[in-house]
């Protein structure tokens, strides 16, 4: 490992680019050396390209204020040039963001995604650092089909199933048969406040186009194996969800229904969750949470505003435990959309792949 990496932020006045910024300016390992978007932000200051679109609650850091936005397609030689591998949260269609992404990685800059076109290509790893962290030994197959000697792709899963299967990894061990999830969705994961999005207020809409089938199928690849040149999707357990948007600015709560092969007693499920433990916490990652899975005994808790900063909005906040009449157990967790669930998850994988080496 070196003692700084450089690094680009794609998308950098987008709500997740925000988040990015917040996150990586004062990084221990990196230090954001490009901030690039789209034509229209191109060539302008970031402070007048962001603009009223700023929507974190700290200031915009002064060491990024005056940085000149790039052309995240214009450029993309020259910034592959400038910095040690981008993070990339773009609004744009799914082909173009998948040309964007492997141009990036063809150029030997390792890219670090938040957007869905890449996910289910199947040697591009989707990595939850605590659950999948071995998925990255798909990079060298990736490597070898794109021609490339460092420049890979790796992704981010969607921010809904970002509560539920971490609460569920550790029970596979008794056999998970099925499960089902309701979430219940911030407004910022469509990168929208209150402000920009007044609809919402006192108002809750029953349809977030594609994230049912995301978070249906997207659990299933993190679960999968590498088999040869590709990760092969898990076959179970079934997963049916409903995904609703509501009138929260961050954080996604899912109840979550579970049965399993083998049930397993409620203490054995919370000793389950309390011991559980992955790769970032044993190399002790810079935004590692400590501890990742935290229950409540309390009837009302985790709240979305009480809870969803929780060790910095990494950690995931699981309660309301109890048997049910049709499945095994419900329960009820959250985490933060935009920290764990999108920029600080992205921040964790790409700090376990510096960790490994493949951003050297
Ligand atoms: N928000 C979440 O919680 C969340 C979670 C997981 C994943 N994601 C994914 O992350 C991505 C970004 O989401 P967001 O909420 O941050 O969106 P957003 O707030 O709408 O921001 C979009 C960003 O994309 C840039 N962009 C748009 N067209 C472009 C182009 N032609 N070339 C280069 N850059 C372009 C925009 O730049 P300009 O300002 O110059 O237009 C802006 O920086 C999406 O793929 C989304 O699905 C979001």
């Amino acid at each position: 490992m070196k003692e700084n990496y450089k690094v680009g932020i794609i998308g950098a006045t987008g709500m997740v680019g925000q988040r990015f910024i917040t996150l990586l300016h004062d990084h221990p390992w990196y230090t954001i050396e490009v901030l690039a978007a789209s034509p229209r932000s191109a060539g302008k200051k970031y402070t007048e390209a962001v603009g009223a679109k700023w929507a974190m609650d700290e200031e915009i850091p002064a060491s990024v204020r005056d940085m000149v936005v790039m052309d995240a397609t214009a450029d993309v030689e020259k910034i592959a040039s400038m910095v040690d591998f981008v993070f990339c949260a773009v609004d744009m269609k799914k082909d173009e963001i998948k040309a964007l992404e492997e141009a990036y990685a063809k150029a030997e800059c390792p890219v670090v995604s938040n957007n869905s076109a890449h996910r289910h290509t199947p040697d591009v790893p989707m990595i939850i650092p605590e659950i999948n962290a071995d998925h990255a030994e798909i990079i060298e197959a990736q490597k070898k089909r794109l021609g490339t000697k460092r420049g890979f792709i790796s992704v981010k899963s969607n921010c809904s199933l970002q509560s539920y299967v971490p609460a569920l990894h550790p029970l596979k061990k008794y056999g998970i048969t099925k499960v089902l999830a309701t979430t219940y969705q911030a407004i910022s994961g469509a990168g929208k406040t209150f402000e920009t999005w007044p609809e919402m207020v006192d108002n809750m809409i029953p349809y977030i186009g594609g994230e049912e089938e995301k978070s249906e199928v997207e659990p299933l690849k993190i679960w999968g194996k590498i088999e040869g040149d590709k990760i092969v999707d898990a076959t179970e357990p079934s997963i049916t969800t409903q995904c609703l948007r509501v009138p929260v600015s961050n954080g996604h709560m899912a109840a979550v229904f579970v049965s399993f092969d083998k049930k397993p007693s409620m203490e054995d499920i919370k000793k389950a969750w309390a011991e559980f433990s992955g790769e970032p916490q044993a190399l002790k990652l810079p935004h590692a949470p400590k501890q990742f899975l935290n229950y409540f005994e309390e009837d009302n808790r985790p709240q979305t505003k009480l809870d969803r900063m929780m060790e910095g909005g990494m950690a995931v906040s699981i309660g309301r435990l109890r048997p049910d009449t049709q499945y095994d157990y419900k329960f009820v967790c959250l985490s933060h959309n935009t920290l764990r669930g999108a920029a600080g998850g992205a921040v964790l994988m790409a700090e376990l792949l510096t960790a490994k080496g493949y951003m050297d």
